[in-house]
């Protein structure tokens, strides 16, 4: 496999950039069908305007809900980019995911259920509903290192690793951005005419809260960790950190609530400074912060009687849990 050549950000022009990834999907694709999955992350809403430039109504975009989203995600995506002109179909996966994932611990393991599910199962059906040749990706440059090094398999990433996705999902792949790295993505972002809300978007993982899940993820535990998460993104906003998340533990500690002992939840905090998630340090809180956002948690969030704040670097650390 020839070695993927990095484009710098300083070294590219954003409008030539998009002018050529414009005119080779176009050519890939010719005459044929292609479909994409949205999940309004900037890489993906990057590769949906890219693929509807070059594409037009022969490119049909879907977001998968695999219920691992965070809070109103879905509908949010499918309404901004009606605004932007672009239709989104929504397809409704919880079932699939949530049974894929049944009894799974082993986080690579996690990762693979997530993928098949995606892969084989969603994207197979739609290719065969749609006979569309090629699914549009955003897999960029990050994702492919940290696959290829053994660190976490991401999602996204097949030929990388040997997978020839037409001979094992039926479907050719195109990865517009797989020559960037975030930082570039959001300059590619933001030329398309995107909204800010889009280019500066936090990133946040393929395989969605099941990263952020510790163990088997089921319903219940997604139900916890999607409001943890929603308190902490609303907390920690004004940060301006590179990313921040809560964690749902499998362990349980003993709390106290009404006097009595609880044997409760924990959520662990992280908040990341990084330029390209390439490596990343923790945001130095205000301890207020921190202590608002602890408070909030344990009031609002069930079942939780401890909150911890990561202080641990990537390396050794990595940025999602799981
Ligand atoms: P890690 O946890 O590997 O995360 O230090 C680095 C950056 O990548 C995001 N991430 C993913 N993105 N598919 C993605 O598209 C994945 O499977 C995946 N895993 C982690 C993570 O949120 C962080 O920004």
């Amino acid at each position: 496999m020839a070695k993927i050549e990095e484009i710098k950000i300083e070294e590219f022009n954003t409008q030539e950039f998009i002018a050529e990834k414009i005119k080779e999907i176009s050519s890939l694709v010719g005459e044929g069908l292609a479909i994409n999955a949205l999940s309004g992350g900037v890489d993906s809403s990057c590769v949906t305007m890219l693929g509807h430039k070059a594409l037009g109504e022969r490119l049909k975009t879907y977001f998968i809900d695999n219920g691992l989203m965070r809070d109103g995600e879905p509908e949010k995506i499918v309404l901004l980019f009606k605004d932007l002109g672009v239709t989104v179909e929504l397809v409704d996966a919880q079932k699939q995911f949530f049974a894929a994932l049944k009894g799974i611990t082993d986080p690579e393991e996690k990762r693979e259920a997530i993928t098949q599910t995606f892969y084989k199962d969603v994207f197979g059906n739609l290719v065969r509903k749609s006979r569309a040749e090629y699914l549009l990706q955003g897999t960029i440059l990050t994702d492919v290192d940290e696959t290829v090094a053994g660190i976490k398999r991401q999602h996204n990433v097949f030929e990388q690793l040997g997978i020839d996705p037409q001979e094992v999902f039926g479907y050719k792949i195109i990865e517009p951005l797989v020559q960037l790295r975030k930082d570039g993505v959001r300059k590619v972002a933001e030329a398309l005419g995107l909204p800010e809300s889009v280019y500066k978007r936090m990133p946040f993982p393929g395989p969605a809260l099941s990263a952020r899940v510790i163990a088997e993820v089921t319903p219940e535990k997604i139900k916890i960790v999607r409001l943890a998460t929603s308190i902490t993104e609303e907390e920690l906003a004004s940060t301006g950190a590179f990313q921040y998340m809560a964690i749902l533990h499998q362990d349980r500690v003993t709390g106290m609530r009404n006097g009595k002992r609880d044997y409760g939840l924990q959520i662990e905090i992280r908040c990341w400074d990084s330029i390209d998630a390439r490596c990343a340090k923790p945001s130095r809180l205000p301890y207020d912060t921190l202590d608002r956002l602890a408070n909030r948690i344990v009031t609002e969030v069930p079942g939780v009687v401890s909150v911890t704040y990561n202080i641990t670097s990537k390396p050794p650390s990595t940025m999602e849990a799981v």
